[in-house]
């Protein structure tokens, strides 16, 4: 229930830190340690490449989980809209593992995926947030998100949960291949989940910002590079999913190459900025668009802020940043969509789970 919470949107996005916490907890041993299935843990190592096939959101995490996977595991990963995939398959290598990423687990467009490569004899392995779920079932392993009923339409701690429990998986399998650095995963994850607090405590800002760059807006863009990309899609699709502004997420780069001729005067730009080899060149970038008129909104990470930043998110790990710098991208979203008088949990056109493909 919404008990004292007007919508579920905002429950479920203040549920956050509270899932972090609970997924850590689900996944460590008795000493403490991170942990999963031993079956699913050879099941990745043995793979030569990995497949994470997912829709909307869900596909939006599997982007950030190819960057852990790879860069925790070092095994390759690609990722693919399910819709897509069916009809496009790549070639693909020997020991393929797919991963079926999906808060419902009913999604027919990824369960069409599904029924094609378990036909061709691969294996599957789907994160999903309801156990016993036709993609659970239909899967040969599962791993659960432990997130509670996600009830909006919008998806917010499904998202979070989902990049939380694939870098679980990450960091299992890079220790089983030797590759353990440094990362203390769950520390670095309690982290997370404290920044996430102070987020959530800091509504009236996003409120604010909302208000300031979003209420009479047609139209808006995010720019970002790396996983601050990809968090830009996620906080593109939150944004038009529920407010109805036409919104576009974009790598920082591309942007010259063509979509910067829709930059008006006032044209609101939310650019992301927590990665600290990109910090120069996302910040080149918001010149160029506020050179053509636009109203950028620079929400950075401390430690790579500026003065011109519009919020400073706490600092996590570089790799979790996704975790973190999504919130203020689902609370902008949420306000702005109250501002506009939109149904937040129902938006139009749209059901909670899409079981027709
Ligand atoms: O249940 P799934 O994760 O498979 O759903 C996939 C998408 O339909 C879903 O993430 C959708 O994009 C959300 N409404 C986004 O907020």
């Amino acid at each position: 229930e919404k008990g004292t919470y007007p919508h579920y949107m905002l429950k479920e996005t203040d549920e956050q830190p509270l899932v972090i916490r609970k997924i850590i907890q689900k996944y460590q041993d008795e000493e403490g340690n991170l942990t999963i299935d031993q079956e699913i843990v050879d099941a990745v190592k043995s793979s030569d490449r990995i497949y994470i096939v997912a829709c909307g959101t869900s596909y939006h995490a599997g982007l950030v989980g190819k960057q852990l996977i790879e860069r925790m595991a070092g095994i390759p990963v690609e990722v693919h809209v399910a819709s897509e995939f069916g009809y496009n398959m790549p070639l693909l290598p020997e020991k393929p593992l797919f991963i079926f990423i999906s808060q419902s687990g009913e999604t027919a467009d990824s369960r069409a995926v599904l029924v094609a490569v378990k036909e061709l004899g691969h294996k599957a392995l789907t994160i999903t947030n309801v156990p016993g779920s036709t993609l659970s079932r239909e899967a040969d392993y599962t791993l659960l998100l432990h997130a509670g009923p996600e009830i909006a339409v919008a998806s917010t701690k499904a998202y979070t949960a989902q990049i939380a429990v694939l870098s679980i998986l990450a960091d299992v399998v890079a220790k089983t291949r030797g590759r353990a650095d440094n990362l203390n995963l769950v520390k670095e994850l309690g982290i997370v989940a404290n920044a996430m607090e102070v987020l959530c405590d800091s509504k009236e800002e996003f409120d604010f910002i909302a208000r300031e760059y979003l209420s009479f807006t047609r139209n808006c863009f995010f720019i970002g590079r790396g996983l601050d990309y990809y968090v830009g899609l996620e906080g593109a699709l939150k944004l038009k999913e529920i407010s109805y502004i036409q919104a576009e997420g974009f790598a920082g780069g591309e942007l010259k190459h063509g979509t910067i001729a829709l930059i008006e005067e006032g044209t609101p730009v939310i650019a992301l900025a927590t990665q600290e080899n990109v910090n120069l060149s996302i910040r080149g970038n918001v010149k160029e668009v506020s050179a053509r008129g636009a109203n950028p909104c620079i929400i950075s990470m401390k430690g790579l802020d500026m003065e011109e930043d519009r919020f400073v998110i706490p600092a996590v790990h570089e790799l979790l940043t996704p975790l973190v710098s999504v919130v203020p991208m689902q609370l902008i979203a949420y306000y702005a969509a109250l501002h506009r008088d939109c149904d937040v949990d129902k938006p139009r056109n749209l059901a909670k789970s899409v079981t027709v493909e």
